[in-house]
């Protein structure tokens, strides 16, 4: 079976030749390394099925407008996807801390800052699959992107590399609009677009998004990582089937039960301080979310 490593040979103009805008058919000849189970369209609303090819291929008959509350056996699911590369926008606490299991689940991570002479520390804890860069390198070397900064600095990133991030594979958004922070502004504009999960969908044009880990505290992470006992799930919300796939086979490796509560427009409950903040089972968010619709 190909990695996900061989999956993403970059093709032309540094494109992916990963899946971006594949035709859904096509995904039944792309090895799933995942037994991510998204689950639902009108009929299969919280059926839970083990075969996560199956699962994920009805979910895509089924549109993307379909998704619902699922959930992945991530003790099952963590076959490595060999060392996708992958890039931090901030690595500060969660940056940091993200990136950090991701070294540690055999990923070559490039963690970038705009002063990327700072990160030697972590560099020096994390060992040769992590690297520093300036932000521009890191959009540059990434198959995958985390963005990890305070929500204020998203509408430049878009400006300046919003045409390279609509190339990645997969951008996880694991910024939040915290009044506090950014400003109550900010925040009311969030608000007005539908929530964080669509207006970083327009301060990131054509980017392949899911939100993830928005919730789970940096200082937490470490612990949390391959619980024993119940994994910690992670809810993520997205609009690209195959960006999700990704997401939660990422999720699974580094310890996590990742959990697709809708799309895009759901990412508004992938906030602190919504009912799904913190840390919950898999099965928690499931019922967290058949609350809020
Ligand atoms: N802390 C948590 O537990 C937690 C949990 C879940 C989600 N989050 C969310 O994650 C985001 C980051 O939080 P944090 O606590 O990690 O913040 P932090 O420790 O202050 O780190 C922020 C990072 O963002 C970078 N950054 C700031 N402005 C930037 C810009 N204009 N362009 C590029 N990079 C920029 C900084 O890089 P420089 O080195 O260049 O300054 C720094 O690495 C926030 O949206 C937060 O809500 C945080």
């Amino acid at each position: 079976m190909p990695s996900t490593q061989q999956l993403t040979q970059p093709g032309g103009q540094g494109t992916p030749k990963f899946l971006v805008n594949r035709p859904f058919q096509s995904l039944r000849q792309m090895p799933l390394n995942t037994k991510s189970t998204v689950v639902g369209d009108l009929t299969m609303t919280n059926h839970r099925v083990e075969n996560g090819r199956r699962d994920f291929l009805l979910t895509i008959a089924g549109g993307i407008a379909g998704l619902a509350a699922g959930s992945s056996p991530g003790r099952v699911l963590a076959q490595p996807a060999s060392g996708i590369s992958i890039s931090t926008i901030g690595a500060g606490r969660e940056g940091g801390a993200l990136g950090a299991l991701f070294v540690k689940a055999g990923h070559p991570v490039m963690f970038s800052s705009r002063h990327p002479d700072t990160l030697k520390g972590l560099l020096d804890e994390l060992g040769p699959l992590a690297r520093a860069g300036t932000v521009a390198e890191a959009v540059e070397f990434g198959d995958v992107v985390m963005v990890v900064v305070p929500y204020t600095a998203l509408e430049q990133i878009g400006k300046d590399y919003g045409n390279a991030l609509a190339k990645k594979v997969l951008v996880i958004d694991v910024s939040n609009p915290i009044a506090r922070r950014d400003g109550a502004d900010i925040v009311k504009w969030v608000d007005d677009q539908g929530g964080a999960g669509l207006a970083t969908a327009k301060l990131l044009p054509g980017a392949h998004i899911v939100r993830a880990f928005n919730a789970i505290n940096y200082a937490k992470l470490p612990a949390d990582a391959h619980r024993q006992g119940e994994l910690v799930g992670v809810p993520i919300a997205g609009d690209d089937p195959h960006a999700i796939e990704i997401a939660s086979t990422l999720i699974g490796e580094i310890g996590f039960d990742p959990v697709v509560i809708g799309g895009l427009a759901m990412g508004k409950y992938l906030v602190p301080g919504t009912p799904l903040g913190g840390e919950h089972t898999a099965a928690e968010i499931r019922q967290i979310v058949t609350n809020l619709h």
